[in-house]
């Protein structure tokens, strides 16, 4: 069901401070951050051959990941992403198997303007995983 590993997010309390260490210190091609008032982040994109890495950044105080930053004050990883090619499908699979889809269930637009869905860590390893449909 699963495909490619789209993306790992971690989240950080400094989001530049966080690209420098990836752009000086492990020299790869990161992105100037960007804010998504939606999403209540502010994201850098690291571009690595394989995948991407996310570093989010907490922006507002509905923030999603504001909780998570405050459980881990120096950063740390906060879910995966796997692409999928019917999100509403591999939702029913995993739902019929039994696992637990976050929120109402239905797929939201998410941060690359694609729909996605979280599943509950519980049920995946102890990692929060997102689907993005691609
Ligand atoms: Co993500």
């Amino acid at each position: 069901m699963i495909g490619r590993l789209n993306h790992v997010a971690i989240v950080v309390p400094d989001v530049k401070k966080a690209a420098a260490v990836y752009r000086a210190t492990l020299g790869a091609t990161v992105s100037e951050p960007v804010t998504l008032p939606p999403h209540g982040v502010t994201v850098v994109f690291v571009t690595l051959d394989n995948t991407k890495i996310e570093l989010l950044e907490p922006y507002g105080a509905d923030s999603p990941v504001r909780n998570f930053l405050a459980r881990n004050p120096d950063g740390g990883m906060h879910h995966v992403c796997y692409e999928v090619e019917d999100i509403r499908a591999a939702r029913d699979q995993l739902k019929a198997q039994g696992a637990r889809v976050l929120g109402d269930g239905e797929p939201k637009i998410g941060a690359h303007d694609k729909p996605v869905l979280f599943l509950h860590p519980k049920d995946f390893c102890g990692t929060l995983v997102e689907l993005e449909q691609v």
